[in-house]
């Protein structure tokens, strides 16, 4: 495209006001706010603005015709031990022939734990400070030995945080993954509007863009070419988490193993919600498929009915942890029909932008919308998708908040627990207050064990004392 021919696509969108300042620009300037503007699909940004911004942000969810999703119970809250031995069998199988690929979404911005740099950077382990990317790598290696084939790890990233997160891996020797089984990509972005649609500007030579959200990692896997070296590769299942839990089970056969048995295009973890107000969404069934419900879409009375033996009817959490077949990701990614892709949602925001003058504004109210795509809204177009219990404590404790809740502290005493727990199955009792948390720290490499089946197996070196870390 010539810039003529850009600037008049965005005049019969009527978004010119993007080039208000564009004479008074130099020409870097103007060739950075050209290359920002071409890469923006205006029909997208046209039929987001009618549907969403002006139409009211779709209808209004009919919770009268949910139901609670059906869920794969864990043995301990009566699934079948047979099942669940079956499933893990199909799943090692698939390791074993090398059809599986780990995928980590590290594309977004972490205001919320507020870390100057990718979220993946953060120190998060008790006593050596291993970061979250450090401790996935060891996890995805341990998985990788353990079925003696190598593990592709595909790791999403946006234009914020690309380099840095490259950088870091360079630094630390991939933490011993061979490199080229390492792949980096970005995610996609999309522009602020105001509340009248029109695009914002960040600056006189800058459009206001952020990430697409975590949705949009099914169509930059595809655009970046992710899904053709995945089928190239044999790899048709891809194991989905998010940067921030470093309890997550990067690789699970068992879950994997559901997954094929099931014939599914796509298996979810759920954790059983630990109260009626817990702010998760929750996996329900509405014309029997299967959704997530975002927790502020679920009326209190229904998220607080139980049923006969008491428990809450919508307990199945939703903790973004997926096994997506390849070819969903192939159909979902590519799709140009809008009813066949993610749907977007719309979140009004505080953006920074410039006035009439070209002059800095940072609002203190929300003055415009962000536009996102969530991954778990492809569980309605995915064929025989199925949702697998598992235990919070074993598997969930994510870094969102620089304190309280979902803290780095919080993560840091769920960890120390889960290990108290393994030491306590093979036979070493640690003095631990009533929430299992011990008199001391230690710390487990998931080189030396990531099970309690792996410590135990460990033997005579599966011994801690406070500040050890046990390395593999
Ligand atoms: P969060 O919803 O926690 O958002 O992302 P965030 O951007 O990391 O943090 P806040 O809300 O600004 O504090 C959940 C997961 O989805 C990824 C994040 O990197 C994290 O792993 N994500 C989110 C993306 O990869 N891209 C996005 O556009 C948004």
């Amino acid at each position: 495209m010539t810039p003529d021919s850009i600037r008049q696509a965005y005049r019969d969108a009527g978004q010119d006001q993007v080039f208000a300042f564009f004479d008074d620009l130099t020409p870097a300037s103007r060739e950075k706010l050209l290359r920002q503007a071409a890469a923006i699909d205006l029909t997208e940004i046209d039929h987001l603005v009618k549907t969403l911004v002006r139409g009211g942000n779709a209808s209004p969810i009919d919770v009268t015709a949910i139901e609670p999703a059906h869920y794969i119970p864990l043995p301990r809250s009566g699934g079948d031990p047979a099942r669940w031995a079956a499933a893990k069998a199909a799943g090692e199988e698939a390791l074993r022939a090398g059809r599986v690929a780990a995928f980590t979404v590290a594309g977004g911005q972490g205001t919320r734990l507020g870390f100057d740099g990718p979220k993946g950077t953060f120190p998060v382990t008790p006593i050596t400070g291993k970061t979250l990317f450090q401790v996935f790598a060891e996890k995805i290696l341990a998985a990788s030995r353990r079925h003696a084939r190598p593990i592709p790890w595909f790791i999403m990233t946006s234009d914020i945080n690309h380099e840095a997160t490259v950088s870091f891996f360079e630094a630390h020797r991939f933490f011993g993954i061979e490199p080229g089984l390492i792949q980096f990509f970005s995610q996609g972005l999309m522009p602020a509007v105001d509340f009248d649609g029109k695009i914002l500007l960040a600056a006189p030579d800058e459009i206001a863009l952020s990430p697409d959200g975590h949705g949009g990692s099914l169509r930059a896997l595809v655009r970046n070419g992710c899904t053709g070296k995945m089928a190239s590769m044999g790899i048709d299942i891809v194991s989905y988490f998010q940067v921030d839990n470093p309890l997550v089970h990067c690789i699970d056969p068992a879950f994997i193993g559901f997954h094929l048995l099931a014939d599914s295009e796509l298996t979810s973890k759920t954790c059983l919600k630990a109260y009626a107000a817990e702010k998760v969404g929750v996996f329900v069934e509405r014309d029997g498929r299967a959704e997530v419900l975002e927790y502020s879409d679920l009326p209190a009375d229904l998220a607080e009915a139980t049923d006969a033996d008491g428990r809450l009817r919508f307990r199945a959490g939703s903790i973004a942890i997926h096994i997506f077949s390849r070819g969903l990701v192939e159909r979902m990614g590519a799709a140009l029909d809008p009813a066949l892709r993610l749907p977007f949602h719309l979140a009004k925001k505080k953006v920074p932008t410039v006035d009439a003058a070209g002059q800095p504004i940072e609002p203190s109210e929300p003055n415009g919308i962000k536009f996102e795509m969530f991954v778990f809204d492809a569980l309605p177009f995915a064929k025989e998708p199925v949702i697998v219990e598992t235990a919070r404590e074993d598997e969930f404790s994510p870094v969102k908040n620089a304190g309280g809740n979902d803290s780095p502290a919080t993560c840091r005493a769920d960890q120390l627990r889960q290990w108290t727990r393994w030491c306590a199955a093979a036979g070493q009792t640690i003095a631990a207050d009533p929430t299992g948390l011990p008199e001391f720290s230690f710390e487990v490499s998931p080189l030396f064990a990531d099970s309690p089946e792996a410590f135990q197996a460990r033997g005579a070196q599966a011994v801690v004392h406070e500040g050890v870390c046990l390395e593999g």
